[in-house]
Order: structure tokens, then C-alpha cells, then sequence
């Protein structure tokens, strides 16, 4: 047996226009009219970059470290292992692999929304149902923290400490803790924190050498986190690094050490966004993916009165990376009364709750389809009828067909029916999911939202708007 593994494939995900250009909305002609601008807009946000290096950043919000973050924390791998902050992410990693058999992320936005699409793409569909031997030995992955809610809370708990406990050193027992906060703020993940270190302390005897190793903070440099972190001594507390804000925070420590631990391949996950960011500086404008997603979404947005962005996963497993990017989206383009609805959906699941709307309903929508080429695993064929050879299903013309095949008879024919009435339809193809191509998903998407915003004048970092509610809700809880 050959010892040699095979190389992993890294082929590139692809945008096409084509079937939005065929409903006469948009042409040729205005897309590579937007050449101009849209390579302004890529200087613009690659000299965010610079701009922020260098000190100059002014008093608006910045955060374009993401950008170069994948190839920079692969480089420091490959020079400076030991010392790299990757080798620590992988270190802590095995260590909690070794040590529980469940991990709580507390987190809320975008310090738990690119760990969920991480996990739900990349992951056994039933990860978390699945015996530890099953998962290889990686630990379940539960998200707490998200939200102020009282029964979902207590059912985690419950799970946590069931009321017959097991044998307390029994390993399938064991459980960590990571709580992720860029601002160590947030009462959402605070509050969380609170309950959650409560019962982790009871569950390791109150011991609070084990309690600090079963707690790891992922914060930024100093904060109410960061303190608590200290004051526990907990041993590993992994940073945020300035520049990079919560919601393209998904290749820092907060995405990679959570994915790490489940099995993720975090490398191959930064090679593939590494791999976007480089197209999206090199490529021209017409073979640009990042370039010409902006361009559609943006011409239909203006052109089209398009206001509704569908991501529409033609995969159960891409839903997570679609809630991540419509809170992208949302908190980095919705203000000053401006920015386009994203809208996630999964076909054919929502063409039975949103197709009628999509195909017949207000014409405001342009539809991303979110294509898949081939599947994980082995394709599933229809079998004959069990207990009956009276093909009372009428589905006997149909044996041996595959589940590849009947979704590719539905995305086509969906494409036709939305092409009959000129509704836009735009594709991202992705050749199939895994680490790579999920990594280069992501990039896309993070950089084609920060060169929109240069585009039509909006600021993509920051969140102002979101302060309103948290301070009227402070003020509620301490009048
Ligand atoms: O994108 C963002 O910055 C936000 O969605 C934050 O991630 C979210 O509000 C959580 O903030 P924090 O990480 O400070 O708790």
C-alpha cells in the first residue's frame, strides 16, 4: 500500500452572469462599464490596508486585516512553526480533543456565526449525533451565548449535567468552554459565561487548576474577558487581533480553533482563502469573482430595483454560511438608509415556502444560487419499493436514479421556470464542499462586501447602529 496521499484538490470556485444577463436587466455593456469603478474600488480596499498599517486610519472604523490574514498566518506556519500562532491554535486543539468530549462556544454575531458555517459545511452532517469513535475522537460542538433565551440555556445544561451523572472521570463526560468576545463585553456572551463557568466549575470539582484549562478565552487584548481570563489563570486566551472585526473574524482564533478541534482542516481552509484573495488582487476585473459578484449584485440592485439578495443553497450544508452572510452583509452595508436585504434560502426545501414568491411575487429580488458539483460521498440511487411490487408510488421508472441527478433535474428546472418570467438568477459554483473551497467562499464574500462598500460610499467596518438597542436595553436593566 502506497503511503503517499493523494493531493487534495484546489480548484477554483466560479461566479457566472449569464442567466441574469439573459433577462435583458443588465447587459455586457454595463458590467464592463463598472470596470472603472470597481477597480477603484479593489485599490480602495487593499489601501485600507495599508492605511491601517501605517498608522493612518483617522477616526473611522477599520478593520481590512482580514484581508491578508490567511496567507500571513500560513507564511508564520511554515517559517516560524513553533512560534506561529497557528502551532498554538493546533496545540490547544489537541489538547481539548484529548481532554472532553464536548466543546461550549459562547459567542454571538460574528464570534459564533463563522464557527457554526464552519462546522455545518465542513463537518458530518450529524457530527454531534454521532459516537466518539464515529467522530474519530473530536469533540461534540454546542453554541450557547447567541441570545437571552431561558429554555434553549437550561436544555444545554441539561445535557451538560444530566441529572444521573456518570462516572465524573469518565471521558465522554468531559466538556470545555470557549467564550468569544472581541470586546469581552457583550451581555449576551457575558451573562452565558456566568452560567456556563458555574457548571463547568462544578463539573471539575471545583478545582481551579482544571476549571482554568477547561475555559479558554478568545478576546481582544484587554476587556472584561481578558481580565477574567487572567484572574482565572486560565492557560490558553487567544486574541482577536486589532484590525480585524467580528464578522470577518472567522480566520482568526475564533473560527480556526473550534473548527481545529472538530477535525477541520484549518490549513486547507486558509489555503483555499488564500488562494481568493490573490484572484481577487491579480485577476482582472471581467475574470475577477470578488469584481464581477459586486458588479451583479450591485447593477441589479440599481438597475433592477433588486433590493433582496437570495443566497440560495442548493446544499442542506451551506445554510449556516448563508446566516453568516447575511449578518456580513447586514451590519456591514445596511446604513445611512442604504444597503440591499440578504435573504438566505435552501433549495429545493424553501421552493415549497418561498419558490411562489421568488417565481410570481414582487419583482425585487435577485437570486444566488449557491451550487454544489459534486457530493461527499457516494451518490444515493432510488431503490425498488420495499413490500410491494405494485409500484403504488408510480416512482418505478425512476430506479436507479441518483440524488445528484434528481437535484441537478430541480436546479435546472427551477433556472428554466425563473428564466421564463426574466427573473435574475446569478451562480456560485462551487466544485464541491470541503476545507478549500469553503475558504475560498468565505474570502470572496468578506471582500466582495468590503468593495461594495467602497463602491457606493459606505463605510463596511463598524456597526453604530446597533448600539441603540443595547443601550436602551441597559438602560431597562440598570435604571
Ligand atoms: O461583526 C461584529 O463586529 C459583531 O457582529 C460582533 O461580532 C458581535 O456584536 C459580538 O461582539 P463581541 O465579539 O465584541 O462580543
Amino acid at each position: 500500500m502506497s503511503n503517499v496521499r493523494p493531493t487534495p484538490p484546489d480548484d477554483p470556485i466560479a461566479f457566472d452572469a449569464a442567466a441574469v444577463l439573459a433577462t435583458g436587466g443588465m447587459s455586457q455593456a454595463d458590467l464592463d462599464g463598472l470596470t472603472g469603478p470597481l477597480e477603484q474600488a479593489r485599490a480602495e480596499s487593499l489601501a485600507d490596508l495599508d492605511r491601517w498599517r501605517s498608522g493612518e486610519a483617522g477616526p473611522e472604523p477599520l478593520d481590512p486585516a482580514f484581508i491578508d490574514l490567511p496567507e500571513r498566518l500560513l507564511a508564520d506556519y511554515g517559517t516560524n512553526r513553533p512560534e506561529s500562532e497557528l502551532f498554538a491554535i493546533l496545540q490547544t486543539a489537541k489538547r481539548l480533543r484529548e481532554a472532553v468530549d464536548r466543546v461550549v462556544v459562547l459567542g454571538i454575531g460574528g464570534s459564533y456565526m463563522g464557527t457554526r458555517a464552519l462546522f455545518e459545511s465542513c463537518c458530518h452532517p450529524f457530527h454531534n449525533e454521532l459516537s466518539r469513535g464515529e467522530r474519530g475522537g473530536r469533540p461534540r460542538l454546542s453554541f450557547e451565548g447567541f441570545n437571552i433565551d431561558n429554555d434553549s440555556a437550561q436544555g444545554l445544561l441539561d445535557v451538560l449535567a444530566p441529572a444521573e451523572r456518570a462516572d465524573a472521570d469518565d471521558l465522554l463526560t468531559q466538556w470545555a468552554l470557549l467564550v468569544v468576545s472581541k470586546s469581552g463585553g457583550t451581555l449576551e456572551t457575558a451573562v452565558a459565561t456566568r452560567l456556563f463557568l458555574r457548571e463547568l466549575a462544578d463539573a471539575v470539582g471545583h478545582d481551579p487548576a482544571r476549571l482554568a484549562e477547561r475555559l479558554v478565552p478568545i478576546t481582544g487584548a484587554s476587556g472584561k474577558l481578558a481580565s477574567l481570563a487572567q484572574t482565572l489563570g486560565c492557560p490558553d486566551v487567544f486574541g482577536i487581533p486589532d484590525g480585524v472585526g467580528g464578522r470577518f473574524s472567522v480566520f482568526t482564533a475564533v473560527g480556526l480553533l473550534p473548527a481545529s478541534i472538530v477535525g477541520i482542516d484549518v490549513v486547507r481552509l486558509l489555503e483555499g482563502a488564500a488562494a481568493m484573495t490573490r484572484r481577487f488582487r491579480e485577476a482582472p476585473a471581467a475574470e475577477n469573482p470578488v469584481l464581477q459578484y459586486v458588479a451583479v449584485s450591485h447593477l441589479a440592485e440599481t438597475q433592477m430595483d433588486a433590493t433582496i439578495r437570495v443566497l440560495s443553497s442548493w446544499s442542506n450544508r451551506l445554510e449556516s454560511v448563508g446566516f453568516w452572510y447575511d449578518q456580513l452583509l447586514s451590519e456591514s452595508l445596511g446604513k445611512d438608509e442604504k444597503g440591499a436585504t440578504p435573504l438566505t434560502a435552501v433549495t429545493t426545501r424553501d421552493l415549497h415556502s418561498r419558490g411562489q414568491q421568488h417565481q410570481d411575487g414582487r419583482r425585487d429580488k435577485l437570486i444566488t444560487n449557491l451550487c454544489v458539483g459534486e457530493p461527499r460521498r457516494d451518490p444515493l440511487a432510488l431503490p425498488p419499493l420495499t413490500g410491494s411490487d405494485g409500484n403504488e408510488d408510480q416512482l418505478d421508472d425512476l430506479i436507479g436514479t441518483t440524488w445528484p441527478a434528481m437535484l441537478a433535474a430541480a436546479a435546472d428546472g427551477t433556472n428554466e421556470a425563473y428564466a421564463s418570467v426574466k427573473r435574475p438568477t446569478a451562480m456560485i459554483q462551487l466544485p464541491r464542499i470541503d476545507e478549500h473551497t469553503v475558504g475560498q467562499l468565505l474570502q470572496m464574500l468578506m471582500l466582495a462586501t468590503v468593495v461594495e462598500g467602497r463602491l457606493v460610499g459606505t463605510n463596511p467596518y463598524g456597526q453604530p447602529g446597533v448600539e441603540a438597542y443595547k443601550k436602551l436595553m441597559m438602560k431597562r436593566l440598570r435604571p
